[in-house]
């Protein structure tokens, strides 16, 4: 099953593309997350998109093309996969689609998260990120230890004000319109209210993948 999620910066894609993916045994494939490990090992990739990931700006097409091609042709994805933040432009939205097609695949569901401005400015405000294993928690300091790994939590930059607030403006220029786009297309966008415990939306997401 191939899962696009959908949502604003701090909805929650991160969290629940994990609950999905263990739940339904899947791989996630959160293009932040590899394009952070990029940024972090300073591959050409990684030094690529640093200045746009800073300032909360979406990094170009091509470079999200080209890791969609290396996870999907991938053989962890032949059972599905769970898109976290994998589609942010219509033709992102559409080369993906080629290039399913061309392995004789399509996308399965997708997820809209849904939250309000003041809750998700709150949630990145509080996060802090495993610098390993990119985990994100909430009241955790810098500096203490990541759960799941030991290394060490950070704060990520574009969780400053100014790149929370110029990511919001991206979302709305760039990424809103993928939703009209998958529902000109046939693919109806399920919205899942974000609001809530972690559990309960899990439980929304599930039923909102239900046939
Ligand atoms: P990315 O890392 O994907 O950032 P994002 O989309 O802005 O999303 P976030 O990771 O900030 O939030 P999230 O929705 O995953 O929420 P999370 O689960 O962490 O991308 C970063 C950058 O990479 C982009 O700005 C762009 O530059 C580049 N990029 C990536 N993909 C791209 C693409 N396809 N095209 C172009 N550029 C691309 O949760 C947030 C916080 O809330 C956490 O602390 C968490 O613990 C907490 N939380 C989660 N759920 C709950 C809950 N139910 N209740 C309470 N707290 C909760």
């Amino acid at each position: 099953m191939i899962i696009v999620l959908l949502g604003p910066p701090g909805a929650g894609k991160g969290t629940q593309a994990d609950k999905l993916a263990a739940r339904l045994g899947v791989p996630k494939i959160a293009t932040g997350d590899v394009l952070r490990a990029a940024l972090r090992d300073g591959t050409p990739r990684g030094r690529e998109a640093k200045a746009y990931m800073d300032r909360g700006d979406l990094v170009p097409d091509s470079v999200i093309f080209g890791i969609l091609r290396d996870v999907m042709s991938s053989p962890a994805a032949r059972k599905g996969a769970i898109l976290d933040g994998a589609v942010r432009t219509v033709p992102q939205a559409q080369e993906l689609g080629i290039m399913l097609a061309e392995l004789g695949r399509g996308v399965d569901k997708v997820l809209l998260f849904d939250i309000s401005d003041d809750k998700l400015t709150e949630r990145l405000g509080g996060r802090t990120v495993c610098e390993k294993c990119q985990t994100p928690y909430m009241g955790r300091e810098p500096g203490t230890r990541c759960e799941k790994c030991g290394a060490t939590l950070i704060r990520r930059k574009d969780d400053e004000p100014e790149a929370i607030r110029n990511r919001l403006k991206v979302y709305r220029a760039q990424t809103a319109p993928v939703i009209d786009w998958y529902d000109e297309h046939g693919m109806k966008v399920e919205k899942v209210d974000a609001d809530g415990t972690v559990d309960e939306v899990t439980r929304r997401a599930l039923k909102a993948l239900e046939p």
